[in-house]
């Protein structure tokens, strides 16, 4: 009972992290931005982060992007910008911007986070 309030912490713990590093302005837009990130992904992102295309962290899959999440949100939008080893910036298409190529980060690690919640929530007794 103990350990899967711990593991509960453990989990929350990162996502209320990310919340924070949002800005103000960033925390009320979260709700309608985020089917304009989960379309931008789908359809400039999902072609490497889907199946791992030249080693790339694979959406929803938390073992491989946790050590990435921990180098923090400014570092991974700057190899989203710059690109980074295999990936292009912006992964390869120059004509979206930077607002959307960040909307598209929040929904890659917004996917790792809720993923990750709801297992945790399938581990617990029903009522
Ligand atoms: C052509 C394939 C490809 C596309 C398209 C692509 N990526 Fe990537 N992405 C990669 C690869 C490969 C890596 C691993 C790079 C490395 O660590 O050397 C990566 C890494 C990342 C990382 C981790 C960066 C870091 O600092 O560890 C993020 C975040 C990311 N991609 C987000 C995105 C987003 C957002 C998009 C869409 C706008 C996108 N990617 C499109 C291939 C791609």
């Amino acid at each position: 009972m103990a350990s899967a309030a711990i593991r509960l912490l453990l989990v929350l713990t990162p996502l209320v992290l990310w919340v924070f590093s949002l800005g103000p302005q960033d925390g009320i837009a979260v709700a309608s931005e985020r089917l304009v990130g989960r379309d931008i992904f789908l359809q400039n992102c999902a072609a490497c982060h889907v199946n791992g295309v030249a080693q790339a962290p694979r959406i929803g899959n938390r073992a491989e992007w946790e050590p990435r999440l921990a180098a923090g949100r400014q570092s991974l939008l700057s190899s989203v910008l710059r690109g980074k080893g295999g990936m292009p910036p912006k992964g390869g298409n120059a004509s979206i911007s930077d607002a959307q190529a960040t909307a598209a980060l929040d929904y890659i690690v917004g996917r790792v986070l809720e993923l990750e919640n709801e297992v945790e929530a399938a581990k617990r007794p029903g009522p």
